[in-house]
């Protein structure tokens, strides 16, 4: 059984719309339908902030809130969540939500056109924790904007979050919104609006039966990279497949000295959980996009998009990673270093799905990663390099290296590995190695960076590498 009708929660009670347009985005929903417009539009491409809301996510028995760009969101995607605006902070007395009488007091607001996204930020990181420190708030507001405030008060008002005490109104209706979010569930949609179609399936048989009568269709999952078709290119995606639904799918698993992560596993829950294993990748993570983006955005989809600066794919492809692919009912396995054919083409055949990611653990190795970009914070890279080396009494046994940026697809450097592989861990090698770099790639000259600098920095990203493995301390790149 299907439904037409998504279900979400809003203003204490159940809504439903049904054959919502596919294509239509949150924002627009929310300013044009709800004639709530305190939300704003900025960029319309995930990357200021404004429009930033807060979607309320049953998981365990809890309400776990997640802060998302509106702008580059799907109508459909509210099935079974809590919609959270910034007009929904003050309670209906009037009062203000200790968010908003913070920024206030520490006077966060000039123009004021960022500081709905900032609230709503905020809000979501008073909800989700306990204390605020500085990282923590720098995290939470990494995907907004502001363009004459400055930052300061606005962390100032952060921290005095620290202070408050007593509970907000969220927290005194929770029961309530827990029965509501029950009640709703989750089903499987099917919705049609003119020529557009929307499926949501709950589970792969369901999905499979989906595929085989809309073999046109294209598969979402964060939507983070797929909707900027419908708000940046004004075109129009007729036929949806959405994996976000599906339980099957949303998995981190560790066994046999390998991880796997399901394909909707967000990236935001993926970064908590790789730390203890790898910290650069933790590292590289928590400067992919925002938090608004990592809390939609799927490696899966990252691997999908195929972009030669995806930031999971070098460090995935020096973890000698592989994918589980699925079509139909056959799941085969493919490393990922051969999924890449070109620019943006991949080996993805029409029907078959990313199912999971298998990363190996290599306990004895040491795993480095990099991310050079124009700014650190919600910036796409430049160059992003990965190292996997295992060094046994100063010789190098095993090494994998894979660049991102410097072709038009992720790549692994293997003439720079040829040199190092079985040689003495010294400057010598590393400097030999370093010239093969010429060898493994000939990057190109775009706005982000000419192939002079992606050039040197790849050499100088691996000196470091070296410096900072014979020093045992991170330093800083000249
Ligand atoms: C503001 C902003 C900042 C960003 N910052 C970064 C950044 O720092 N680093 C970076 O690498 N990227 C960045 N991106 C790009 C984007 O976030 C990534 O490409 C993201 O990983 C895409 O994942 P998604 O789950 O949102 O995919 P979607 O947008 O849902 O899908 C992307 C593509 O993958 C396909 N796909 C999705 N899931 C599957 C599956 N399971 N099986 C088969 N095909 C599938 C879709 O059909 C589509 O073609 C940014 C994007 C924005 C808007
Ligand atoms: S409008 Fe800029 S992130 Fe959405
Ligand atoms: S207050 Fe004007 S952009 Fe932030």
């Amino acid at each position: 059984m299907s439904s037409n009708k998504i279900k979400f929660v809003w203003e204490n009670k159940i809504c439903s719309v049904s054959n919502p347009d596919p294509n239509e985005t949150i924002l627009n929903y929310v300013r044009l339908k709800l004639k709530k417009t305190g939300t704003k539009e900025g960029c319309a491409e995930g990357g200021c902030g404004a429009c930033t809301i807060v979607l309320g996510e049953l998981k365990n028995n809890t309400i776990i809130y997640k802060a998302i760009n509106s702008c580059i969101s799907f109508v459909p995607s509210l099935e079974g969540k809590q919609l959270i605006l910034v007009e929904d902070l003050v309670s209906k007395n009037g009062t203000l939500h200790p968010v908003q009488d913070a920024m206030i007091k520490y006077h966060g607001s000039q123009c004021g056109f960022c500081t709905p996204g900032f609230v709503m930020s905020l809000f979501a990181m008073y909800k989700n924790f306990s204390s605020y420190g500085n990282e923590n708030i720098k995290d939470s507001i990494s995907g907004n904007l502001c363009r004459c405030t400055g930052y300061r008060p606005i962390i100032d008002a952060a921290k005095s979050l620290n202070k408050v005490t007593g509970s907000d109104e969220f927290y005194k209706n929770k029961k309530k919104t827990l029965h509501l979010l029950k009640k709703i569930g989750i089903e499987n949609l099917s919705l049609k609006n003119g020529n557009k179609k929307y499926f949501s399936p709950k589970s792969i048989n369901e999905l499979k039966k989906i595929i085989q009568n809309n073999s046109n269709s294209i598969f979402l999952s964060g939507a983070t990279d797929l909707s900027l078709i419908v708000t940046k290119e004004r075109k129009e995606i007729n036929n949806i497949i959405s994996l976000n639904s599906i339980k099957e799918l949303k998995f981190i698993k560790e066994r046999n000295s390998n991880i796997e992560v399901g394909a909707a596993t967000s990236l935001i829950e993926f970064e908590l959980f790789i730390k203890k294993y790898y910290p650069d990748f933790n590292s590289i993570l928590k400067r992919y996009g925002s938090v608004q983006i990592r809390n939609l955005a799927t490696m899966a989809g990252n691997i999908a998009t195929a972009s030669p600066i995806g930031d999971t794919l070098p460090l995935l492809l020096s973890l000698d990673a592989k994918l589980v692919l699925q079509k139909k009912s056959n799941k085969t396995v493919l490393p990922l270093k051969n999924f890449f054919i070109s620019y943006r083409k991949t080996r993805l055949k029409k029907g078959q799905f990313i199912h999971s990611i298998i990363i190996p653990i290599f306990k004895k190795n040491i795993f480095k990663a990099y991310k050079i970009s124009k700014r650190i914070d919600d910036d796409i890279s430049s160059v992003c390099a990965s190292f996997n080396l295992e060094i046994i009494n100063k010789k190098i046994k095993n090494v994998k290296i894979a660049y991102g940026g410097m072709a038009p697809i992720p790549k692994r450097a293997t003439n720079c590995e040829k040199i190092l592989i079985n040689s003495i861990f010294s400057e010598e090698t590393f400097k030999k190695a370093e010239k093969k770099l010429e060898k493994d790639f000939a990057p190109i000259d775009d706005m982000r960076a000419s192939k002079g600098y992606r050039m040197e920095i790849a050499k100088n990203l691996l000196t470091k590498c070296f410096i900072e493995i014979k020093k045992q301390k991170l330093i800083r790149l000249n």
